[in-house]
């Protein structure tokens, strides 16, 4: 029997109409659309990791180091990155962040380093600590080691996630819950909550990755698919660097130029 590839091919066709548009209203690095909605078709999902691991892939040298966020999007990159170059090292852009085990850098990091026979670092630092513990901590040498390295590291691959439903899928306390409301949060990036004129109203108290440091990197691969996260991409827009490569489905393209 003759099975209708058809629907899947046109699904995972990309919108490079939509992108051109894109690239005359954002100055961004550059911009892919895959055709769908992500929140309808887990397909959409992984074409968008397909490609950026691709671009990722056309970026990395020998030794390059990767500083990456965590996030059920980061968490298939490793399934589709071709071990191509030698000495890679990844490396948590942040601490604990409250997520799953799975869905945390630090997991990620080490499936990357598997995939492309290179190498990771873990960093070992709770979002649930107090301040002075955490102050502490930053003295650890492969603490330390972590802070340098993401200051060094020339990439950054992270998602982009609505404010509340990661705000929820953290754990994080009802006072968090309400500041995140009342400062009208829409959008998150590695533990940085911003509003939708990209104001930076909240973040997780760990140790890593600052948003000021994303303007130093040579490119930052940034991806998000979904209804559910359009708003906290436009905003996110608001405050990502020009050397932003960005990864969208075409529901979140459409509604930035709407
Ligand atoms: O930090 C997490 C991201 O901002 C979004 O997570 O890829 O699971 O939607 P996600």
């Amino acid at each position: 029997t003759l099975i209708n590839v058809e629907p899947f091919l046109t699904l995972i066709e990309n919108r490079d109409d939509l992108a051109l548009q894109l690239k005359e209203k954002y100055s961004l690095k550059d911009i892919f659309v895959v055709r769908g909605d992500a929140d309808h078709n887990s397909l959409v999902k992984e074409e968008l990791v397909r490609l950026m691991a691709g671009e990722l892939t056309a970026n990395l040298l020998n030794g390059t180091i990767v500083s990456v966020a965590g996030g059920s999007t980061m968490a298939l990159v490793s399934k589709f990155l071709k071990p191509k170059h030698d000495n890679l090292l990844f490396i948590p852009a942040r601490g604990g962040l409250g997520e799953d085990v799975a869905l945390q850098a630090n997991s990620i990091v080490s499936r990357l380093a598997e995939a492309t026979s290179g190498e990771h670092r873990m960093l070992y630092a709770p979002d649930s600590i107090s301040k002075a513990s955490l102050e502490l901590l930053k003295e650890e040498p492969m603490v330390r080691e972590i802070i340098d390295l993401n200051k060094r590291s020339s990439l950054v691959i992270h998602g982009i996630g609505d404010a509340l439903q990661m705000a929820s899928r953290r754990n994080v306390t009802p006072d968090v819950i309400s500041k995140l409301e009342n400062d009208n949060a829409v959008g998150e990036v590695f533990g940085f909550y911003f509003d939708a004129d990209g104001n930076v109203v909240h973040k997780v108290d760990t140790i890593g990755l600052q948003l000021a440091d994303l303007k130093n990197k040579d490119s930052i691969f940034a991806v998000a698919g979904g209804d559910g996260k359009k708003e906290a991409v436009k905003a996110y827009l608001k405050l990502a660097p020009e050397n932003t490569i960005l990864f969208i489905d075409e529901v979140i393209a459409e509604h930035l130029l709407g």
